[in-house]
């Protein structure tokens, strides 16, 4: 029996984290440098603002990474020591190391092997007194169940922070699903949908949790670097939050967007 020959789609390799940098981007990473602007500044604030009207959520906080984020969100929703967090095994390791950086047990539940996503059927069998979170993962965009997620986790009284690193164009039934759940983060890293380089964005309608992801992601200062020095001149800060040690502070050039 001869071999089928099958045409080849393209004609050269697909290098996965190659994103299209063109004159665009060019632009505005020259103008970020001719405006001084190094930290996070006023191309960081727009791209809040923006984030926030797509996602329609009420707060959206940009960090270094989306692993920042995921840590912060368990942090500043009382997640910690002792508590076991379930989340999914099809995932990338941050979504299981940040919840052994809190010194909390990640709690694998299996996947639907259709979806590649966490299947909510499997998730209550895995919940314990200990149980306090649950960590979706929108795994390639795809969206969880959210319906049946949500009905669980309001049950059993549980938080749901989503892993939306690879979904910030993901829908579910309607809604973008950075609006659905207590939090949601994602990652801007070289092979997602949208490149920084390196960073990281948590959407949430909570004010206090807004308020505390922004000046944990600042070292607790009350006021970021455009708050402190912008053209209505310099402000001055309290450091009011004691600063958390394990945040991953990877270099990001967090005014190119
Ligand atoms: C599902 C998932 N979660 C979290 C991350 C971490 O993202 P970052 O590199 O922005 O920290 C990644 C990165 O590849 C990921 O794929």
């Amino acid at each position: 029996m001869t071999k089928k020959k099958h045409k080849p789609i393209r004609k050269t390799f697909l290098i996965f984290g190659s994103p299209r940098i063109e004159e665009a981007e060019i632009h505005e990473v020259v103008d970020t440098l001719r405006s001084g602007w190094l930290s996070t500044g006023p191309k960081v604030a727009r791209f809040e603002d923006m984030f926030r009207k797509y996602m329609g959520t009420r707060y959206a906080m940009a960090l270094h990474s989306c692993t920042a984020g995921l840590h912060l969100a368990m942090v500043v929703s009382g997640l910690g020591h002792g508590d076991e967090i379930i989340t999914t095994p099809m995932t990338f390791a941050a979504t299981a190391n940040v919840i052994t950086h809190i010194g909390a047990r990640p709690v694998f539940v299996d996947i639907d092997r259709h979806t590649m996503n966490i299947d909510p059927n499997l998730i209550e069998k895995s919940i314990t007194k200990r149980t306090r979170a649950i960590i979706p993962v929108h795994f390639a965009g795809r969206p969880c169940d959210m319906d049946a997620i949500m009905s669980i986790a309001k049950k059993h009284r549980l938080l749901v922070i989503t892993d939306a690193a690879h979904a910030i164009e993901t829908v579910y039934k309607g809604q973008r699903v950075g609006n659905i759940g207590d939090m949601a983060v994602f990652s801007f890293y070289v092979t997602k949908n949208v490149c920084t380089g390196e960073g990281g964005m948590v959407t949430t309608n909570n004010k206090d949790w807004a308020e505390k992801v922004q000046m944990y992601g600042l070292h607790g200062m009350s006021k970021g670097a455009w708050h402190r020095y912008s053209d209505k001149g310099f402000k001055h800060y309290q450091v009011v939050l004691k600063v958390l040690s394990t945040i991953r502070w990877s270099f990001l050039v967090t005014n190119i967007i």
